[in-house]
């Protein structure tokens, strides 16, 4: 069986999408399994550039069956949206995607609550019960907080009666918009705007609702190729990241696995992708976080960023030990590293090796943010354009790849946006 995994080893935006991309030119199957439209995969192929939110970046190979899973949350008038943009271009096809009955559903008033709780947290600050996360503001925790409830969750096979849904819709919208007015004095649109929104959706949406467990458990069986596409990363995750600065649903190589009911020993590959710096947006600990004027820097040369709030995202040098930390928790097989070109475009780089202050070995996620980093020093190894293989790189930049390895084996090293633009280690 082949089961290849994708995820993230930072904080998010570490290039998955780009890596997905390049993977699905030979998978049956591509899965996205966690998040919402709070994911932004950036990808440059011979269609054009995208930024993929929702719709899983297998959609460009048109042999694919294209699923997104039931554990992502589904905004669905953006997935609408973002299907209609992308079939403006006419080699992409949906003839192949299927969405599960079991995924949630994103309604307008987790988004009011998730502005609500952050706009609250950032401006009252004398009596604040908490401190902003920075979130996208998509409305993903209060969503994923709700799914956990089970009494106001809506899910995509609750779309399939209109008598049904439209009955629960006007019930659920009363309560919760007379919570979201006493707790945060904010109005939903109204209860006719949200209805002819969400019945548009919901016609777009129904001929892509499928068994789509059937369908993974048959590929499975038949041995096909499946390929998990991760969105967030690691040190977002719920349980295993910088908590509660992260997001609401599993990142990890096992949480795919969860997710999608495929079991562990069909697992061939798990690909960690992770940048040759690491960025972060939203709140939390980051001990590698640049100083103001390299970080201005990086971020420039880097175009970094957010694909989805367009948010500038904090820079930082490589942590290895978050690096090592969040290899040892997916057990990642082969580490994708992004944007090397980028980094080596800095006169001087530098590498987190250890934390001065921090138990040897892995890091100690209780006192992250205290943790005081220990650099090792590379000469910046300029323009890698034309490299073609390893042996083509310049050689601090060998010797950089060279200290990942020692965590994990590198299988793809990007040194630009384009699909050729990758060597294969
Ligand atoms: P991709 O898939 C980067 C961050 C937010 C915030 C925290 C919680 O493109 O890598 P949420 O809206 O999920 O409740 O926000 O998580 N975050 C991301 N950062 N890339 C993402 O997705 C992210 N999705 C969420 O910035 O700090
Ligand atoms: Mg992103």
């Amino acid at each position: 069986m082949a089961v290849t995994i994708v995820n993230g080893l930072s904080w998010g935006d570490e290039g998955k999408g780009k890596i997905v991309d390049l993977e699905a030119k030979s998978a049956d199957v591509v899965i996205r399994f966690s998040g919402g439209n709070n994911a932004g995969h950036s990808i440059k192929n011979e269609y054009g550039e995208f930024a993929l939110h929702l719709v899983p970046a297998g959609i460009f190979n048109p042999d694919a069956i294209n699923i997104i899973e039931r554990g992502v949350v589904i905004h669905l008038p953006s997935l609408m949206g973002e299907m209609q943009e992308l079939l403006r271009n006419p080699d992409v096809s949906f003839q192949k995607f299927k969405i599960s009955p079991f995924a949630h559903l994103v309604m307008p008033w987790h988004i009011a609550e998730d502005q609500g709780y952050e706009k609250e947290a950032a401006q009252n600050i004398a009596g604040r019960a908490t401190e902003a996360i920075g979130t996208t503001l998509k409305g993903i925790g209060p969503c994923y907080k709700d799914k956990a409830g089970r009494w106001e969750a809506f899910r995509v096979c609750d779309l399939v009666s209109k008598k049904a849904f439209l009955a629960r819709l006007e019930k659920v919208y009363a309560s919760k918009a007379k919570w979201l007015r006493a707790r945060f004095q904010v109005e939903l649109p109204s209860f006719d705007a949200v209805r002819t929104q969400f019945l548009g959706a919901r016609e777009y949406v129904l001929p892509y609702i499928a068994d789509t467990s059937h369908i993974i458990q048959e590929a499975l069986a038949a041995d096909k190729s499946i390929l998990l596409e991760g969105a967030q990363g690691t040190l977002l995750d719920p349980d295993h990241g910088t908590y509660p600065n992260v997001t609401s649903s599993p990142t990890t190589a096992l949480g795919a696995l969860m997710i999608t009911g495929i079991p562990s020993s069909a697992v061939r590959r798990v690909i960690g992708v992770t940048k040759a710096y690491v960025t972060r947006v939203g709140a939390g600990a980051f001990p590698t976080e640049l100083s103001h004027e390299l970080d201005e820097k990086l971020r420039n040369i880097g175009k970094e960023f957010g694909a989805t709030t367009g948010r500038p995202r904090r820079c930082g040098w490589l942590d290895l030990p978050l690096l090592q930390y969040a290899v040892a928790i997916n057990g990642t097989t082969e580490i994708a590293l992004t944007k090397m070109d980028v980094l080596g475009q800095l006169p001087k780089v530098q590498l987190g090796t250890s934390y001065e202050n921090g138990v040897s070995g892995a890091p100690d996620m209780t006192r992250l943010s205290e943790m005081k980093p220990a650099y090792e020093e590379f000469a910046g190894w300029g323009n890698l354009a034309g490299a073609r293989t390893r042996a083509d790189l310049p050689d601090e930049a060998r010797r950089y790849l060279e200290r990942i390895t020692a965590i994990c084996s590198i299988g793809h090293v990007s040194i630009g946006a384009g699909r050729t633009e990758t060597l294969t280690m």
